[in-house]
């Protein structure tokens, strides 16, 4: 990373007022990009950008402010930045949460799916254009080795968890989306100067979870002596936004910085499809979502 410039880049990270996509910032910061974060919390994002700023010596640090389970806040987010007229070389999306109880957001979606799949699908879907113009540009998903526990496939009659929440299963299904997702996109920007990966970080000791009262909070103090911190947790993703290793590669799933394989239905081409397609009625705004 020390050899890494990334002066006169442009990089856009989501969730980046802790964990991950904090450290994530930092490394990219360091490396001289200009960052451009979206985020919910003007206190949190303000914190953010001192303690970012501070270990960076790096002060090119915009924020946006909106709320990725809001479709009205990813759109508000998008047009402001294609207002400012930048370029985008890097699109980072990583914010993420564990719902332990089904809720739904002001869209009537169910809340996992719509920030960890939806809020990544519609973002880029809106920038997609501003990231073909700046090419070579890249585009890098947090996912998680989590999709294995999605019990399988996707169900495309039931991605809003009517039918039963169970909090794991929920997580690792948004967790495959962002794998398909990564395969669909890569797919459709082949060949355009844009590349396309996802990644799983490790089990990291982030805040992710502790949204969820004393129980949420209790899992990740047990879970923590045994996690990677942010900083390890971030490599792969840092590596995939920068490094010359994998400028052309596209369509990936990486794992410590090399490629990895997930599970065989996260390969599944048809699912791919089929979730972009869904994905873009239930982003159409025109209708309650019926699935
Ligand atoms: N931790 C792990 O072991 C692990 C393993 C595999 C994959 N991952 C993935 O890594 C990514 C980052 O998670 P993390 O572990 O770093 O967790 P984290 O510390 O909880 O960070 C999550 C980030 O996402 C933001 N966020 C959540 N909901 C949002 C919303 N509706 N609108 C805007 N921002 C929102 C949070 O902002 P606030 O500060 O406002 O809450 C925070 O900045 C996630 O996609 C997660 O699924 C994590």
């Amino acid at each position: 990373m020390s050899d890494v410039d990334l002066s006169g880049k442009v990089c856009m990270v989501t969730g980046a007022t802790s964990g991950i996509g904090q450290a994530a910032a930092v490394a990219l910061a360091s490396a001289g990009a200009e960052l451009v974060l979206v985020a919910r919390s003007r206190e949190r994002a303000e914190r953010a950008v001192r303690e970012i700023r501070d270990a960076s010596g790096n002060d090119r640090i915009d924020v946006l402010l909106g709320d990725l389970s809001v479709q009205t806040d990813i759109r508000r987010v998008a047009a402001e930045f294609l207002d400012s007229g930048r370029p985008l070389h890097v699109l980072l999306n990583n914010a993420g949460v564990f719902m332990l109880q089904r809720e739904e957001t002001v869209d009537g979606l169910e809340t996992t799916f719509a920030v960890n799949h939806l809020g990544y699908f519609l973002l880029t879907k809106l920038l997609l254009d501003r990231l073909l113009e700046s090419a070579p540009a890249r585009i890098v998903n947090v996912a998680s080795g989590a999709h294995a526990y999605s019990g399988g496939r996707l169900d495309f009659d039931d991605l809003q968890s009517r039918g039963g929440y169970a909090a794991m299963k929920v997580y690792a299904k948004s967790k495959l989306a962002n794998i398909l997702f990564t395969r669909e996109l890569a797919r459709r920007v082949e060949g355009k100067g844009v590349t396309v990966n996802c990644l799983h970080p490790g089990m990291v000791g982030s805040n992710l979870a502790t949204n969820n009262g004393f129980l949420g909070r209790l899992a990740m103090t047990l879970v923590r002596p045994f996690a990677r911190s942010n900083e390890k947790g971030a490599e792969t993703a840092v590596y995939l936004c920068v490094s010359d290793d994998v400028a052309e590669a596209t369509g990936g799933y990486y794992y410590n910085c090399k490629q990895a394989w997930p599970k065989s239905f996260a390969q599944n081409d048809d699912d791919a499809a089929r979730l972009w397609q869904e994905s873009e009625r239930l982003c159409s705004g025109s209708a309650a979502p019926a699935t």
